[in-house]
């Protein structure tokens, strides 16, 4: 069995890597190649804590098999231990042998991030050189990764409701990227001054409300929704929603059953069921069409999957062997 920290993978297995597994992923799951169980969800009242059981097998040449242990204790901030720990156990799927535990945290922030980046690569105009960046907590960095791995881009606009927090993102990003990308950021107070101008806008917020406005958007913008998984949470205006051509989920069970930005939308009559193309993954498999025009507005929306999870931990595991990185037990 092999153990995989954050720095571990982080030294070898890159965002293009990430993208490539993720749109492999998604591919496998519209096919019908991936058994998803619903989350099983244990709570600890004494410690107040609870813990969540994400499993997962998606079969194939390269079949994966998981499960992601991500629990939630607010308390653990007085003893300095992270509040939402999470680990990601990885099984041989010819045997039921675990092969390795990794990082839960860095595993969802690199497969969140790649799961925008292989979207964006579909489904943004080519010549894209303008993007928004809007929320810079915990998945923040992975998404802006990924934006600068699909696109070349000249500027990235950093914004969040904490403009300190928009600030050190920025000074960090240009750190981490100076060396790999010709890329500038800055940070934008009001988003909504620099939306007429950007041609991807990724939103990856805990908002309960539209985090910019949809009426301002140019023609041929591609806009992600990452943030939002519960029904009342909302960071996409719908305004921006009855404007696209077309509007593509991660997968079409996980985000109409958990993404307000959607649920909300349909509700007030705002959209149709036959206003949503279909999943990621129908577009990477040739069964729907994605962008067809320059001026067409496309969105994205995902909420996670467990197939995800099993399939980019797996591909690491794998790269890892080969590589023999990682500490064997
Ligand atoms: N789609 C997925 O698979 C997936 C995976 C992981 C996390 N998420 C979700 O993504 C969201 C962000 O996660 P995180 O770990 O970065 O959260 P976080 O709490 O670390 O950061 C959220 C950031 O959003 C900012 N924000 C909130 N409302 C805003 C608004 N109206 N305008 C601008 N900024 C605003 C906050 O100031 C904060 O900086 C969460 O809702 C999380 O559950 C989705």
């Amino acid at each position: 069995m092999r153990y995989l920290s954050a720095k571990d993978i982080h030294s070898f297995f890159s965002m293009r890597n990430a993208i490539d597994a993720d749109a492999e992923a998604l591919s496998l799951y519209s096919s019908g190649r991936a058994d998803i169980p619903l989350r099983t969800n244990i709570n600890i009242p004494e410690y107040n804590g609870q813990s969540l059981y994400m499993p997962g097998y998606v079969s194939g040449s390269a079949p994966a098999l998981g499960v992601k242990i991500v629990s939630v204790y607010p308390d653990n901030i007085n003893q300095k231990l992270p509040s939402v720990p999470a680990t990601m156990i990885t099984l041989d799927a010819q045997t039921g042998i675990v092969n390795a535990i990794l990082d839960g945290t860095y595993l969802t922030q690199l497969r969140t991030g790649a799961v925008q980046g292989a979207a964006t690569e579909l489904l943004a105009n080519e010549n894209s050189k303008l993007a928004l960046l809007i929320g810079t907590g915990g998945q923040g960095m992975a998404q802006l990764e990924a934006m600068l791995t699909v696109r070349s881009l000249d500027k990235v606009y950093i914004s969040d409701l904490d403009m300190n927090r928009a600030q050190k993102f920025c000074e960090t990003a240009t750190h981490k990227f100076s060396k790999l990308f010709s890329t500038q950021f800055e940070p934008v107070s009001n988003p909504n001054a620099i939306v007429p101008e950007v041609d991807i806008i990724t939103s990856v917020t805990t908002s309960k409300r539209p985090t910019f406005d949809g009426t301002l958007v140019k023609k041929g913008v591609h806009v992600n929704g990452v943030g939002a998984y519960t029904p009342e949470m909302c960071e996409i205006p719908v305004t921006l929603l009855k404007q696209a051509d077309h509007i593509v989920f991660d997968t079409l069970d996980g985000v109409m059953a958990e993404a307000g930005d959607i649920i909300q939308s349909l509700k007030q009559g705002a959209i149709s069921k036959q206003d949503i193309s279909g999943e990621l993954g129908q577009v990477i498999n040739h069964k729907i069409s994605g962008r067809t025009s320059d001026a067409e507005i496309t969105f994205f929306k995902t909420v996670g999957t467990a197939a995800l999870d099993a399939i980019v931990a797996d591909r690491i595991v794998k790269k890892a062997e080969k590589e023999n990185i990682g500490i064997e037990l």
